[in-house]
């Protein structure tokens, strides 16, 4: 692979590397504002709008504060932001009735963000867990994750949030045959337009704790996700499921989470050359903001910690450091 590679002292890395102006013009990867996609939580909770304590500087905010939220993400040059739910506990339910609800918090939101930052993407989640009894992204019954009859309420909810006015809807819930029936779905209820970013290799992850805080799903949750999401022993599965879920009609494809899963992120890459992202997940942006909070890391590594994505082959991130990397990239081209 490396044909003609000089000896030394023909060959002296360290030329390269002398100044800042020598070094950036041999850089290979780059990270910009516009690889960056921020999830943001919303509520209509009185009195949730406030800090996830297990997230330091994030908070969930009211539809109101989304719409803020998009102006600013306008401003700062990011161009998409992902809506996470809060739902009230008073609507979940067994049958989860409140993912298609057309006025549900998530649709008012993705509504309220087109009205005040129309240029910003807006990118939805296709799970049944902010909404479900029992805190799992499927429908149960007996103790048992329902495949296809989840599918059917995914793509109920799926519809309602292209009506709303979503660009990229999120499928996160692993069921199989979800991509295909929501493709179909979209195409027959006019809504070609509307892309699909797969969640195609997601992890059974630990790291995804404070998330469950965030969106109040922790006490919900019975058993563990194991029976829908990955075995973080796998790496070929990732690559057949990412096979899968393009040939269904997927758009783009996801790994998660992020910095664990990054030799995923590469395979995914080479084999396929489609667009892919990576979603560095709250329970990597917790340890790094505690470990920063603490003084026991410098806030470098959060663009560090950024950029390895793109070096691993991601042609995007969704993280919640988003609004923070922006305004140290700058509102770049
Ligand atoms: C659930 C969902 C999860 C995340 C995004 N969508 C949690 C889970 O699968 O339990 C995790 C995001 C994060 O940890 O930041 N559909």
């Amino acid at each position: 692979m490396i044909p003609t590679q000089a000896a030394f002292p023909a060959a002296r890395f360290r030329r390269q590397r002398r100044t800042a102006a020598l070094r950036d013009l041999a850089q290979e990867h780059r990270l910009s504002v516009k690889d960056l996609i921020w999830p943001i939580f919303v509520t209509d909770v009185p009195g949730a709008d406030a800090e996830v304590p297990s997230m330091p500087g994030v908070t969930r905010r009211t539809v109101d504060g989304a719409a803020r939220a998009a102006e600013e993400a306008a401003r700062l040059g990011i161009p998409a932001i992902c809506l996470f739910p809060y739902t009230d506990p008073a609507l979940k339910t067994e049958a989860c009735e409140e993912a298609w609800n057309p006025d549900n918090l998530s649709n008012r939101a993705v509504r309220a963000i087109k009205a005040a930052a129309p240029e910003i993407a807006v990118m939805t989640d296709v799970a049944l867990d902010p909404y479900n009894a029992n805190g799992h992204d499927g429908l149960v019954k007996d103790g048992v994750i329902l495949n296809d009859e989840t599918v059917e309420a995914l793509v109920k909810m799926a519809l309602a949030q292209a009506e709303a006015g979503a660009d990229i809807l999120g499928p996160s819930d692993m069921m199989d045959g979800r991509i295909g029936a929501m493709r179909a779905a979209l195409e027959a209820q006019g809504h070609p337009d509307v892309a699909i970013l797969s969640y195609a290799a997601k992890y059974a992850s630990a790291f995804y704790g404070p998330f469950r805080d965030a969106v109040g799903a922790s006490g919900a949750l019975k058993g563990d996700k194991k029976t829908y999401q990955m075995n973080p022993g796998n790496s070929d599965e990732a690559v057949r499921l990412v096979a899968r879920d393009l040939a269904e009609g997927a758009d783009m494809v996801m790994v998660k989470p992020g910095m664990p899963y990054l030799d995923i992120c590469r395979r995914v890459k080479d084999a396929f050359g489609v667009p892919t992202y990576a979603y560095q997940v709250s329970g990597e942006y917790a340890m790094l903001t505690g470990a920063i909070r603490n003084g026991w890391l410098r806030d470098e590594v959060m663009l560090e910690s950024l950029l390895g994505f793109k070096r691993a082959g991601c042609d995007g991130i969704l993280t919640y450091f988003a609004p923070e990397a922006a305004a140290v990239l700058g509102p770049a081209g």
